[in-house]
């Protein structure tokens, strides 16, 4: 049984008591009962719309093929970016996106992408495999930033370049003067300089950014973000449960910082095997959704680190890779997977921790935006499909910018071999417009649950669910797991809301007259 205030863990115990004997009372087909106690005050900042965000990277179809086909392509496109696609994710809202690695940042000159397209150099992609022609650089990226309407979060080379070359791409993007740099934009067919919020400098600077001890990156960081002007300056953080590093970088690093990141990547199993993305049993559904819940932990860990040199939070926490991750299929292309019911259950529940912690998590980038790991669009050739991940995003529209509200929960853990879940999990925001919003994730995949709460009126929103845990979406069948419209009504009691088994409802409740 679990007891969950959203802010606090408080009567923890007593709650489990509860719980637990109405839990045992219980037939296995009856609802699982809750309760949601919800406080008008705020629990935290606002929900910036920035953790809705993306990461793209050059690896395997997700630019080439899944966003750009090329000018010359018969799929329709507009300047080489396929109009479905933008078109889809032009709706869905991409509040920042993060380009062009990930790994491939670190080893990614910026002069390689600009010029005279068929004279740009084709370079091994060291990282995701095949080649890199550079078909896609700056230029591109910047007109897919304007076609959909992101802001951008450049994710520049800390690992094999030199500090010179990234205030210079900086330079080259930004400067509206006449300097040779702006005028080299200028000749390269973009007059007025781009708007560009955030550089990430360097990435995975443990890892694949350059293997370095967090004392030597804290330095090299220092030594970058000194060059770059009038942006976010976004130091590469931890990606494995290593606390010590976000301390060496606050302590060293903390004047020339403004975030710094932390990635979390979910699978039902570990980096030698991590599991299907679909034909999973009920363990493998509950293991994957025991290691999403544990992003919260870390985003705890590291904030706590955080607070010890910068108690005024004015260092933002970037979650700026997370999502699931599991095996390749034979023959697909680099970090291809199907994406399921449960991803977007995956992407409910990460989406309710960082509402829980906003006073941090300012951004968030899921990896990634097509074509690879826990995508929003899938594509086949000219065929575009919409993964029930995006049908999640588009649930959660109404958060961004919406203030966290207290609340208190009240559900029962249901068990899976030896995984412990809780059978439902919650978050609860108001918006601009003074209704309340309630976004309600009953994660057993069995039994449905019913969500009695102290709020009156009616609630309207979506549900998203389907029969099959590993329900996908495919080109032939499109529609096999999508949202459908939800309403409920207050009675005597207060407003109730009935979860089916492994749902996901979003509603809004109008403010009362
Ligand atoms: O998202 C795939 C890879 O995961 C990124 O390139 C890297 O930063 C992380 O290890």
């Amino acid at each position: 049984m679990s007891h969950r205030s959203l802010d606090a863990g408080k009567k923890l115990a007593l709650a489990a008591a509860m719980a637990m004997a109405i839990s045992s009372a219980a037939n296995a087909a009856d609802p699982v009962q809750a309760r949601l106690t919800v406080d008008a005050e705020a629990a935290g900042p606002r929900i910036e719309p920035g953790v809705y965000g993306h990461f793209v990277e050059h690896a395997g179809r997700g630019v080439y093929e899944g966003l750009w086909v090329g000018p010359e392509s018969p799929i329709p496109n507009t300047r080489g970016w396929r109009n479905d696609v933008v078109g889809a994710l032009r709706q869905v809202g991409v509040p920042v996106m993060r380009w062009p690695g990930g790994c491939f940042a670190d080893d990614y000159d910026w002069r390689d992408g600009i010029g005279e397209p068929a004279r740009r150099p084709v370079r091994p992609n060291r990282w995701w495999g095949g080649v890199e022609d550079n078909r896609v650089g700056t230029h591109e990226f910047m007109d897919l930033a304007e076609q959909i309407g992101s802001e951008v979060y450049i994710a520049a080379n800390m690992g094999s370049m030199p500090p010179r070359a990234m205030s210079h791409w900086l330079e080259y993007m930004t400067e509206g003067g006449k300097t040779t740099l702006a005028e080299e934009r200028r000749r390269n067919g973009r007059d007025k300089p781009w708007k560009v919020k955030y550089v990430g400098v360097g990435n995975e600077s443990w890892g694949c950014g350059g293997n370095m001890r967090g004392e030597y990156q804290a330095d090299l960081h220092n030594q970058y973000a000194t060059f770059l002007r009038d942006v976010v300056r976004v130091a590469s953080g931890d990606g494995q449960g290593n606390d010590q590093l976000i301390d060496v970088l606050m302590e060293r690093s903390g004047p020339h910082l403004d975030a710094l990141t932390l990635h979390y990547y979910t699978m039902p199993g570990d980096w030698s095997k991590k599991g299907d993305a679909t034909g999973f049993d009920a363990q493998q559904w509950a293991r994957t959704l025991k290691s999403a819940l544990g992003i919260e932990g870390r985003i705890a860990a590291v904030s706590k680190v955080m607070d010890k040199r910068d108690d005024k939070k004015r260092v933002a926490l970037y979650v700026d890779e997370w999502g699931t991750w599991y095996d390749t299929p034979a023959g697909a292309s680099a970090l291809w997977q199907q994406n399921s019911l449960r991803d977007a259950m995956v992407a409910a529940l990460s989406f309710n921790i960082f509402h829980r912690h906003t006073a941090r998590v300012k951004m968030a980038n899921i990896a990634q935006m097509v074509n690879v790991l826990q995508a929003l669009v899938l594509t086949e050739g000219p065929r575009m499909v919409l993964t029930p991940t995006y049908h999640a995003f588009d649930l959660y529209q109404p958060f961004k910018g919406a203030t966290p509200l207290k609340a208190t929960l009240q559900a029962p853990p249901f068990r899976t071999g030896d995984v412990e879940l809780p059978s439902v999990e919650a978050s609860v925001a108001r918006a601009a417009d003074g209704s309340t919003l309630l976004a309600l994730v009953n994660l057993d995949p069995q039994r449905p649950a019913r969500v009695a709460t102290n709020l009156k009126g009616s609630a309207q929103g979506r549900v998203l669910t389907a029969p099959a845990i590993d329900a996908h979406n495919t080109v032939a069948r499109p529609q096999a797991a999508v949202p459908a419209p939800y309403s409920a009504r207050a009675g005597a009691e207060g407003l109730a809301l009935d979860l089916p088994p492994k749902s996901i409802v979003v509603v809004s409740v109008p403010a009362a007259r």
